[in-house]
């Protein structure tokens, strides 16, 4: 039952992936139905990064009072309908705002579906489990260039669009049959419905014990935003946030939005080539998913990141030192895969899943949009400032200075973030509050 509700949700994850990547091949032929110009199309391009920044704000504070199953369910509905809607959309305007309400979707379900599979899983496999959100995404970001690539024949973008209310519709009856967080209920008061729901996640024997530790920590919590602002919960925000804006400006999103550019200019003459080695990109980032799937919960979450952030800042370096010896071509494709293989055993799984344990439960929602919204505020400043970075500084120092951010991402991690592995959340959320008191 654990296992389905994971897989369920992370339906949540496909949609995020699908949604944010389907634009890259729409756009040649969506932006000539249209007549738009660069900058229009621009505009349609990166509006759904400020849909999503909204929805991830939002859908915190809409979650601590609805509950988990109830937002999902409803995010489900939104991008089914706003999909169909961009893909009928009739003019720039109808398409803005239709993408804008994706974009919406995309950040209610980048917080909530980790958020909601935590909340379900026990501690032995949590990280596994929450990590299949990630290994979705990549699955729909592969899938998105796949549709685009096999629909670009016709240039129906339309059904590019379109296409994705296939999975929304899957998430919405899924998520129907599935059960409502304990936790959350726990919070609601609803012990009786909690009790019952850790039982139908399969804990027989420890549901009691489950109940008694989430109610325990809920007596100690105040449950007001500010809470998250006093000594031990700030330490929890810092880290929380900061892994957020690290996995952004490590530059992974020039890699996945911006592929075909990148190979381009590293010599890769025939636009199919280089959409074929993007669609490389996107299966290797699935396949290095799966590895750290295997590993999180055996290694722990900080190796993985240290390895991780270490190997992306050395990727990143070859990648600028091939653009600088001017023998790219294959040198540049080769560091390009080897970082995506870094990221996605590292700051790609790892972010979302301790975004998803290191907050108190009240105001679990609450906090991880906060950190949410940083992601995608530093999404949406790298993609924004890519391409003039490219043209200003060059590839070479533009790829030296995603290097040295990943090495500042790695100290971060080295010095602040803890190991969380095989501890429940209520253990988490009990060595914050130690640290709070211990700083008085
Ligand atoms: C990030 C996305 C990124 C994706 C790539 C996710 O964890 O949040 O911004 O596009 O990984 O796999």
């Amino acid at each position: 039952m654990v296992f389905l509700t994971a897989a369920t949700a992370a339906l949540g994850g496909l949609l995020f992936g699908y949604d944010t990547a389907v634009i890259s091949g729409a756009q040649l032929f969506f932006k000539s139905s249209f007549r738009l110009s660069d900058t229009q199309l621009e505009m349609a391009v990166g509006v759904v990064l400020l849909g999503a920044m909204l929805g991830a704000a939002l859908g915190g504070w809409l979650t601590d009072r609805l509950g988990r199953k109830s937002v999902l369910l409803a995010t489900g509905v939104c991008f089914g309908a706003f999909s169909l809607w961009t893909g009928l959309s009739t003019g720039l305007a109808t398409f803005v705002t239709a993408r804008f309400l994706v974009g919406g979707c995309i950040g209610v379900a980048s917080m909530l579906t980790p958020l909601y599979i935590s909340e379900m899983s026990p501690a032995r496999i949590r990280g596994a489990l929450v990590s299949l959100n990630q290994l979705a995404i990549t699955v729909g970001i592969v899938v998105a260039y796949g549709v685009d690539y096999a629909l670009a024949a016709h240039k129906d973008w339309r059904m590019m669009f379109i296409s994705a209310v296939l999975p929304a519709i899957v998430l919405v009856i899924g998520m129907l049959f599935l059960p409502e967080s304990p936790r959350w209920l726990a919070k609601k008061g609803r012990r009786e419905d909690a009790l019952n729901n850790f039982r139908r996640l399969g804990r027989e024997d420890e549901a009691q014990q489950e109940l008694a530790d989430v109610e325990r920590v809920l007596r100690e919590e105040t449950g007001k935003f500010s809470e998250l602002f006093r000594p031990g919960f700030r330490t929890a925000v810092w880290i929380g946030v900061g892994l957020a804006v690290f996995q952004q400006i490590t530059g992974i999103n020039t890699i996945i939005y911006y592929a075909p550019t990148i190979l381009r200019n590293a010599g890769f003459s025939s636009a199919r080539v280089a959409i074929l080695g993007t669609v490389g990109i996107g299966v290797v980032n699935v396949l290095a998913t799966v590895v750290s799937i295997l590993l999180i919960d055996r290694l722990g979450r900080k190796p993985l990141l240290l390895v991780g952030c270490l190997g992306q800042a050395a990727m990143l370096g070859y990648v600028g030192y091939s653009f600088a010896q001017h023998h790219h071509g294959l040198a540049v494709f080769v560091g390009v895969l080897l970082y995506i293989v870094f990221f996605a055993i590292s700051l790609g799984p790892v972010v979302w899943l301790m975004l998803s344990e290191i907050y108190p439960t009240k105001i679990r929602g609450a906090a991880m949009s906060l950190a949410t919204f940083a992601n995608w505020f530093a999404n949406w400043v790298v993609t924004v400032t890519f391409l003039s970075l490219l043209d200003k500084l060059g590839s070479v120092h533009t790829f030296l200075l995603f290097a040295i951010l990943s090495i500042a991402a790695m100290l971060f991690c080295l010095w602040l973030v803890p190991e969380t592995k095989g501890r429940s959340l209520e253990e988490i959320e009990d060595s914050f509050r130690k640290l709070g008191h211990a700083r008085g």
